[in-house]
């Protein structure tokens, strides 16, 4: 609804939109036709964008709980008995990458190895980062473990003299 149907040349106004989220998450992208009597423009389309989370991600959690029920089956399982890459295409893509909550695989290998390797046995207090080893709670091996730091940051190669 708009604040007014008249507005003076400059003059600035409000348009109140409300858009029926039931059943809808992901991005969306809806467009208000504007018609107005500006003789060169009668129609002007605004677009909206919004980014609607679905219901199991609506709420704060602890970081760990992607460890149980009912979160593991996405955030868990898909990665079992994957290995390196796979493992992290099952396990973490979903906020490593470019545009989510996490740094991608190109801005992790600025920190050294060991400092990788900690954050993964550990996690990250206070941040969605759960511990991945098992002292910490979390569902992979030593083995898996190292199988991610090598995939992230290789080690670097003995120079051969
Ligand atoms: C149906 C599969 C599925 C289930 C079940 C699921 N997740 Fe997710 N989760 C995803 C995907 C896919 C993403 C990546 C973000 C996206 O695509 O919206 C994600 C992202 C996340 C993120 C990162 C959000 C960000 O912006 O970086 C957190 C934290 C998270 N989930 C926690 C949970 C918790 C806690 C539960 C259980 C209560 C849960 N998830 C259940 C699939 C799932
Ligand atoms: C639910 C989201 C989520 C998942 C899944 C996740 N991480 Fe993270 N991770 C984070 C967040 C958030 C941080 C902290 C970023 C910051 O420094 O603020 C983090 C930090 C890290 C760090 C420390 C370096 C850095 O980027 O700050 C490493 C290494 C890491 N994660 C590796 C992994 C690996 C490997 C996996 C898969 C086994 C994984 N993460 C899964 C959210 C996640």
């Amino acid at each position: 609804m708009a604040s007014s149907d008249h507005l003076k040349p400059g003059q600035k106004g409000e348009i109140k939109v409300t858009v029926d989220l039931r059943g809808k998450f992901g991005a969306i992208v809806k467009t208000i036709q504007v018609i107005t009597n500006d003789p060169l423009r009668r129609r002007t389309n605004l677009l909206m964008k919004m980014r609607v989370k679905d219901l199991i991600h609506a709420r704060k959690y602890e970081a760990d709980e992607i460890f149980k029920a009912p979160c593991r089956g996405c955030h868990v399982e898909r990665g079992n008995s994957q290995k390196k890459f796979s493992l992290f295409m099952s396990d973490c893509i979903m906020c490593h990458n470019e545009g989510r909550s996490a740094l991608p695989v190109s801005g992790m290998q600025a920190k050294a190895r060991e400092e990788i390797e900690k954050a993964l046995r550990e996690g990250i207090r206070k941040t969605s980062m759960p511990g991945w080893d098992a002292k910490h709670g979390g569902p992979l091996t030593d083995e898996e473990i190292r199988g991610l730091v090598d995939y992230i940051k290789p080690a670097a190669r003995r120079s051969r003299n």
